[in-house]
């Protein structure tokens, strides 16, 4: 068998991605999410944390929307293990290259689901005395307690309480490349914010 032939005959295993957020309505609330950072961090030394590995796609098509300087960093932390429960427990897999001490902080997640990954964050975040820490968050989940969340500044889109992929999102690691975020077993209706 040619590779080719391989890969089909992988891909007709997985199941089929029903789209939930077009790649069209994904851009134009990012155009919105940046102007918003522009004008909220325009004077400030900015500094964007991008959590790997979901946010990978959503941190590069937000910064190239920035019209105000700022830098990058990158910081991996991991709770799900490849599968659709959080295990509850969050753990460092890579930490950030910069000092970030006196600056403000970004922090970009892809999705909040129960919120333990944010809250982590901000807790192990703050003890590195940055001028400031706030969130922003293409997806979260209906149901999570905003009041828990306090550093969420920025939110693309509230989404019902379903496994979600694409658009850097993963299911053991699959999907990650798809450009809209899509549900692998229904399609509800979704509001921005
Ligand atoms: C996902 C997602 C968030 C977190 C949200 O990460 O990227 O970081 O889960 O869930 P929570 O609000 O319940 O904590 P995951 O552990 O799947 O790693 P990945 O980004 O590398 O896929």
């Amino acid at each position: 068998m040619g590779a080719g032939e391989e890969g089909t005959a992988t891909a007709e295993r997985e199941i089929m991605p029903q789209p939930l957020l077009s790649a069209e309505r994904l851009q134009t609330r990012i155009d919105e999410l940046a102007a918003q950072v522009d004008r909220d961090y325009r004077g400030k030394t900015l500094l964007v944390v991008c959590i790997l590995k979901g946010s990978y796609i959503f941190t590069a098509d937000l910064t190239r929307r920035l019209t105000i300087p700022h830098e990058i960093d990158f910081m991996a932390v991991s709770s799900y293990e490849g599968g659709m429960e959080s295990t509850g427990e969050v753990t460092v897999t890579k930490d950030l290259h910069h000092d970030v001490q006196d600056k403000h902080l970004l922090l970009v997640e892809d999705i909040i689901d129960t919120g333990n990954t944010v809250r982590f964050l901000i807790e192990e975040l703050a003890e590195r005395d940055p001028a400031s820490i706030a969130v922003m968050s293409l997806l979260k989940k209906e149901g999570t307690e905003e009041e828990s969340l306090p550093s969420l500044e920025y939110l693309g889109f509230t989404i019902p309480p379903v496994f979600v992929v694409g658009y850097g999102l993963d299911y053991a690691e699959r999907y990650r490349h798809l450009p809209y975020v899509a549900t692998l077993s229904g399609m509800p209706e979704v509001d921005e914010t």
